[in-house]
């Protein structure tokens, strides 16, 4: 594997692909990445994946100075996967200017559930995006990118922002990967201690309660909805969290539900000072 750390070198060492797949990380890899870089790897001629602690994403009081930063570890893991070429970039380097140009998702899916507490991360988010889709398919016949599902509501402004500046590449999603206990796996689980690790499934097991809840009362649903995922809230509540929302929202862009409409349910809750986010089709 060979390992970049300029745009310049980047399209160097893609000179002769004619269409990569890539998969964009912020490194701490775990094996949900892993699974989506098995994924890409018949998906494109070359086989990309870029590691870059974007801080354009993070709040100010976030964690965006202690978010783990394990390249060499993470470098091994991608070799071993397949991985032929890894980007990581400098903050120099992808950002050498401050960057004033800023790509800004319709707000109607950019602002609410993820945007709506924690207001610019989808901006900071689509920014870097499109600027690394820039640094690996410039010039490209085509290109393919892979997200995770846990990130469901990025995964969705991702192919928003794709479908609407028409760009040449097919976003691909790759299933959430969990925990034996069900707990999705994230970076972030990192930072739970061993009683929080225990009790960090009850966020899938709450959605996936809420879920039931939600089809029993299909028909209802519009009427009964702010109050089943009260509910839900209240009970997470009383186990210690601190939950920003757990909700029932149409899956085709994220409003709140009609009768009949395919569902899926999103949820991010703070445990202890970790946040995780979850959702679950149903
Ligand atoms: O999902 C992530 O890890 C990040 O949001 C992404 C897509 C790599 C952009 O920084």
């Amino acid at each position: 594997m060979h390992i970049v750390h300029t745009i310049a070198d980047l399209r160097a060492a893609l000179a002769d692909s004619r269409s990569p797949a890539f998969v964009p990380t912020m490194g701490n890899l775990h094996d949900g990445h892993l699974a989506l870089v098995r994924q890409a790897k018949p998906l494109g001629d070359r086989l990309v994946a870029s590691i870059f602690v974007n801080r354009l994403q993070f709040l100010p009081h976030e964690d965006f100075d202690s978010y783990p930063r394990t390249l060499q570890m993470d470098a091994d893991k991608l070799r071993a996967a397949g991985c032929d070429l890894l980007f990581a970039p400098s903050e120099q380097d992808l950002y050498p200017e401050p960057q004033t140009f800023k790509i800004q998702p319709d707000p109607l899916l950019g602002d609410i559930l993820e945007g709506q507490f924690r207001p610019g991360f989808f901006t900071g988010v689509c920014t870097v995006v499109m600027k690394l889709f820039a640094a690996v398919f410039a010039g490209k016949a085509q290109g393919t990118a892979l997200f995770g599902q846990k990130d469901y509501q990025q995964l969705m402004v991702l192919r928003r922002m794709v479908q609407q500046f028409a760009l040449p590449v097919t976003v691909v999603a790759g299933p959430t990967q969990r925990a034996a206990d069900g707990l999705a796996l994230s970076s972030r689980n990192g930072y739970l201690s061993e009683a929080e690790r225990a009790e960090a499934v009850q966020l899938a097991l709450a959605l996936r309660a809420l879920g039931r809840d939600a089809l029993a009362a299909a028909h209802a649903l519009p009427a009964q909805r702010a109050a089943l995922e009260e509910r839900a809230l209240q009970a997470l509540a009383a186990r210690g969290w601190q939950p920003d929302y757990l909700t029932v929202r149409r899956r085709a862009d994220l409003q709140p539900p009609q009768a009949g409409d395919a569902l899926v349910v999103l949820g991010a809750a703070r445990l202890g000072r970790t946040r995780l986010i979850d959702n679950l089709e149903i």
